[in-house]
């Protein structure tokens, strides 16, 4: 059977919500990838990568990922382990295609993020779309410790992070894809 749909239907299995934020986040990202009318292989790879981009989770323990309250240091490095886990787990299903998003879209755009540090355009493009639909995404959903925020706050949130943690146009991608997705009432 083909190795990504396997490794998908094993998400689907072990963690539906990972699973189901993968698939938000890959909605948004085949958006702005669109919108910067990206080659259409390309478009698909970083949409594929989106769906994969937090797999890593699957190694890490439950009662870290659903924990109600705010993780403290060591268990913030143990969840943030899920980077290189999901690079180990790509490896496994020969899906190391996909790897520049799953290892990299915790890394910032000013140099500070993990695993590598990485700056800036060094940040692999499909890092640092997923980044940012990964960071709407999560801000947007419901989480066991807080209600969601409203789609504009999140907006608002994803601007002040413009040019520090975020690749500056592509949170201007963002801000234009997500205003027309609010304003036309279409499945995202
Ligand atoms: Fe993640």
């Amino acid at each position: 059977m083909d190795p990504l749909r396997t490794l998908v239907e094993r998400l689907d299995a072990q963690d539906p919500a990972t699973a189901a934020h993968g698939r938000a986040v890959a909605q948004w990202c085949a958006r702005i990838t669109d919108e910067l009318r990206l080659p259409r292989d390309e478009r698909v790879w970083i949409t594929r990568s989106a769906h994969l981009h937090d797999v890593g989770k699957l190694c890490v323990p439950e009662e870290l990922l659903r924990a109600p309250r705010a993780l403290g240091p060591a268990e913030r490095a143990a969840v943030a382990l899920h980077v290189i886990e999901g690079e180990k787990l790509l490896a496994e299903y020969d899906l190391l295609v996909y790897r520049d998003a799953v290892r990299h879209h915790h890394e910032r755009f000013d140099g500070r993020g993990y695993p590598d540090g990485l700056r800036g355009t060094a940040i692999p493009l499909a890092a640092r779309i997923v980044s940012v639909a990964d960071a709407f995404d999560a801000m947007t959903g419901q989480r066991p410790y807080r209600f969601p925020m409203t789609p504009d706050r999140a907006l608002l949130e994803i601007e002040r992070s413009r040019g520090t943690q975020f690749d500056p146009d592509v949170v201007d991608v963002m801000l234009s894809v997500v205003g027309d997705a609010l304003r036309r009432p279409v499945a995202v």
